[in-house]
C-alpha cells in the first residue's frame, strides 16, 4: 500500500503527467483537493474506488482516510493542485506518514506560474531583461510570512515575481512594489489559468484597474516583471552561430572535441 502524492495540474484536465494519469487509474483510494482540483481528473479512477473531497476535511480527519486504506491494504491516489512543491500541504501530511511508517511517493505535476506564463505566451527570463523568478505570496489569514520574507525585499532584487494567494491585496501589491520596478513596469493578472473561463488582463503597475478585480474570483497569479512585454532583449548565446559548445564543437580547436563529447 502506497499513499501516491500526485501534482494535479493548474485546471486544464490534460495538464497531469502520464504517470499521475496511471497511478489514479490504479488506486483504489482518491483523495482530492476539491477547491481547485478539476473533477475531470476523477474520470481517471477505477470505476469502484472511494473518492473523497478533503477541502472540507480537517488534516485529521485525512488522515483517518488514509489509515483505514492503509489497513484496507489500498493505494491512495492524493491529488493537490499545481506542483505539490508549493502551497500544497503536503509536509504536514508528510510527516504524519514517517511518524505512521505509512509507504509514500510524490509525483510533481504543472504549477500554476508555468500554466499563467503558458497563457501570457511568455518566457519569463529573458537574457539581460530577468534572469530570476521569484514564487513568493502575500501574509494570509492562515500562514503568515517569514520575517524576511517581505515584498519590498524581494521587489529590491529585480526579479520577476510570481505572486500567488494574493490577488485580494493587489492595491497594496502596487503600492509596495511600484518604487521598486517604476509605474510602467508590466503586470499581469492570469485568472484560472489553463481552465475554460481562463482570464487575463496585461496592464503595468500605474494603468491596472483595480476596478475589474472585484468582478472576479480568487484563484488568480499576479505576475510583475520587465519581460513580461519585452521585444528588446539578446539572443541566448546557447544558439548563438559562433558559440561553441559540448554538443556543437565549433572553429578549429573546439572546448569540447567531438570524440569526448
Ligand atoms: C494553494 S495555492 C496552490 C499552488 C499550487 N500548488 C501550484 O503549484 O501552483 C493556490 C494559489 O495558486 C494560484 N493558482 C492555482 N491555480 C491557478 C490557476 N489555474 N490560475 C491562476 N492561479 C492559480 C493562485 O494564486 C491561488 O491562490
Amino acid at each position: 500500500m502506497t499513499v501516491h502524492f500526485i501534482g494535479a495540474g493548474p485546471g486544464a484536465a490534460d495538464l497531469i503527467t502520464l504517470r499521475g494519469r496511471d497511478l489514479i487509474a490504479t488506486s483504489q483510494v482518491c483523495l482530492y483537493a476539491g477547491s481547485l482540483v478539476p473533477q475531470a481528473l476523477l474520470s481517471h479512477c477505477p470505476k469502484d474506488a472511494r473518492i473523497v473531497n478533503t477541502a472540507p476535511l480537517s488534516l485529521d480527519e485525512i488522515m483517518d482516510e488514509i489509515n483505514a486504506a492503509h489497513h484496507a491494504g489500498h493505494d491512495v491516489a492524493r491529488l493537490h493542485s499545481g506542483d505539490l512543491s508549493i502551497w500544497s500541504a503536503m509536509g504536514e501530511q508528510l510527516r504524519r506518514l514517517r511518524a505512521l511508517d505509512i509507504p509514500y511517493d510524490v509525483t510533481p505535476g504543472v504549477p500554476s506560474f508555468a500554466a499563467a506564463a503558458a497563457a501570457l505566451g511568455t518566457e519569463l527570463t529573458l537574457p539581460g531583461i530577468a534572469q530570476s523568478v521569484i514564487l513568493t505570496r502575500t501574509s494570509g489569514r492562515a500562514t503568515a510570512m517569514p520575517s524576511g520574507e517581505n515584498l519590498a525585499a524581494f521587489a529590491a532584487t529585480g526579479a520577476v515575481l510570481a505572486l500567488h494567494l494574493s490577488i485580494h491585496l493587489l492595491d497594496e501589491v502596487l503600492v509596495t512594489l511600484t518604487p521598486y520596478y517604476g509605474p510602467d513596469c508590466p503586470v499581469a493578472v492570469v485568472w484560472r489559468a489553463s481552465w475554460p473561463d481562463q482570464r487575463i488582463i496585461r496592464a503595468t503597475l500605474e494603468t491596472l484597474d483595480l476596478g475589474l478585480m472585484g468582478e472576479l474570483e480568487r484563484t488568480a497569479l499576479i505576475l510583475v516583471g520587465r519581460s513580461l512585454a519585452q521585444e528588446d532583449f539578446d539572443e541566448s548565446r546557447l544558439y548563438a552561430g559562433d558559440y561553441d559548445r559540448r554538443y556543437r564543437p565549433v572553429g578549429t580547436d573546439p572546448r569540447f572535441p567531438k570524440d569526448i563529447v
